[in-house]
């Protein structure tokens, strides 16, 4: 799955940022919710994912990086979220948030900071359901258009190793700096959902840039 992040997209123009990705062949949007509290940053929330479900059929990747994701995860679905993440560092109890996003019926996504380490998220393992996934930040969370940090890339072989050998039918998506050559890389390691902001939303051919991601899977 490609999902292309709107974070740095023409926010006046939302429905044809939408359109433009669409048309180029990605799979999803995907929505930064940013609190200014969980990062140093403040984004949009769900009167704008609101609008943006009106205007276009994709499905929408909703990241909270937010500090207390359990009480917005309902109003989110709501709004249109379609796949729904949160952090793991939040001030929240992952287990009680992952109960939380399987009641509303959509798949989740535990997301984990550049700093903290695969081994993090094993406890929770178990718990995850089909087209779950760990979304692995390859940059610190807060800001689109950052440089991509190679050393994250052994925590998505680590995590990926372990799903095989659990034999776990997640996804791991990976979420920061990805380019075709970063693309490359974390697919390489085992990702098989990807967010890709500035580089697609910068691309002179879109489709090019999103064909240069390579598709894996749905
Ligand atoms: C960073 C966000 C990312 C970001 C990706 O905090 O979670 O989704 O928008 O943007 P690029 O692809 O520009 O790094
Ligand atoms: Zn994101």
């Amino acid at each position: 799955m490609i999902s292309a992040s709107i974070l740095n997209g023409d926010l006046a123009h939302l429905a044809e940022v939408a359109e433009l990705v669409r048309r180029a062949g990605a799979d999803a949007l995907h929505y930064d919710v940013m609190d200014g509290c969980f990062v140093d940053n403040l984004s949009f929330g769900l009167p704008v994912l609101e609008t943006l479900r009106r205007c276009t059929p994709m499905p929408i990747d909703v990241h909270l990086m937010i500090a207390q994701p359990h009480r917005f995860a309902e109003r989110f679905v709501k709004a249109g979220a379609d796949l729904l993440s949160f952090h793991i560092e939040s001030d929240t109890d992952p287990a009680e948030t992952l109960r939380i996003i399987h009641s509303l019926g959509i798949p989740a996504g535990i997301a984990v900071s550049p700093e903290t380490p695969a081994e993090a998220v094993l406890p929770y393992l178990p718990q995850m359901q089909k087209d779950d996934f760990i979304l692995v930040m390859t940059v610190r969370p807060g800001l689109g258009g950052q440089a991509f940090m190679p050393e994250t890339v052994p925590k998505i072989r680590t995590l990926r190793r372990i799903m095989t050998e659990q034999q776990l039918p997640l996804h791991i998506e990976v979420d920061g700096g990805i380019n075709a050559e970063t693309a490359a890389i974390c697919r390489e390691a085992g990702a098989d959902y990807l967010v890709a902001g500035s580089y697609l939303l910068g691309a002179d051919d879109p489709a090019a840039a999103v064909q240069s991601l390579g598709k894996i899977t749905d």
